[in-house]
């Protein structure tokens, strides 16, 4: 398996001296730790925990091109097209694996076409859903951690996180059900 050298491709998008810098590494080294956690747990493969690795650091990359003052971004593009940006960054870097979690990792295993519309979100309307084990695995991982700066550092609880989740919907809430129950049991 090729190995991706993915600080190379954070540090070329995203400035090592900027307070971007500091968020984005500290937020993807926490999703990545857990998600390899989970997968050390399902008993995954090398190739597959170095994939969830590579993917892991890279998944929000897209932040660089969104206006977000509070994690230092002053791209042009409303939050939510840090998946757009981070597929489109990723495709361009030769990884279309990869660039499928920067899309699909948003709520709970991505969104359906139906719920972007449903729900006006402002995204092309088609689905953008988690299909692999690794892609389900960065997704949940993902919700347990906040990019904001206050927050950063602290892992959310499961209370915290579940009542996150029924936010979202009847869907999400029962995919993350089965996902606590495959992947922390
Ligand atoms: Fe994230």
């Amino acid at each position: 398996m090729h190995k991706v050298d993915y600080f190379k491709i954070i540090n070329k998008y995203i400035s090592p001296y900027s307070a971007a810098y500091n968020i984005y590494v500290v937020h993807v080294s926490l999703v990545t730790a857990k998600a390899i956690k989970i997968a050390r747990h399902l008993g995954l493969n090398a190739d597959q925990k170095r994939f969830i690795e590579e993917a892991g650091m890279l998944h929000d990359i897209g932040i660089v091109h969104v206006k977000a003052s509070e994690i230092f971004c002053n791209g042009e593009m409303p939050y939510i097209y840090h998946i757009i940006e981070g597929r489109k960054i990723l495709e361009a870097e030769g990884l279309p694996l990869h660039a499928r979690i920067a899309e699909n990792h948003i709520g709970v295993g991505g969104m359906t076409r139906e719920e972007i519309i449903r729900d006006k979100i402002p995204l092309p309307h088609r689905d953008m859903l988690c299909e692999t084990i690794e892609e389900k695995i960065i997704s949940y991982a993902d919700l347990f951690y906040s990019k904001n700066p206050r927050r950063i550092f602290v892992e959310k609880n499961i209370k915290q996180v579940r009542a996150k989740v029924k936010g979202y919907g009847k869907r999400q809430e029962k995919l993350f059900k089965e996902w606590y129950d495959l992947f922390e049991e």
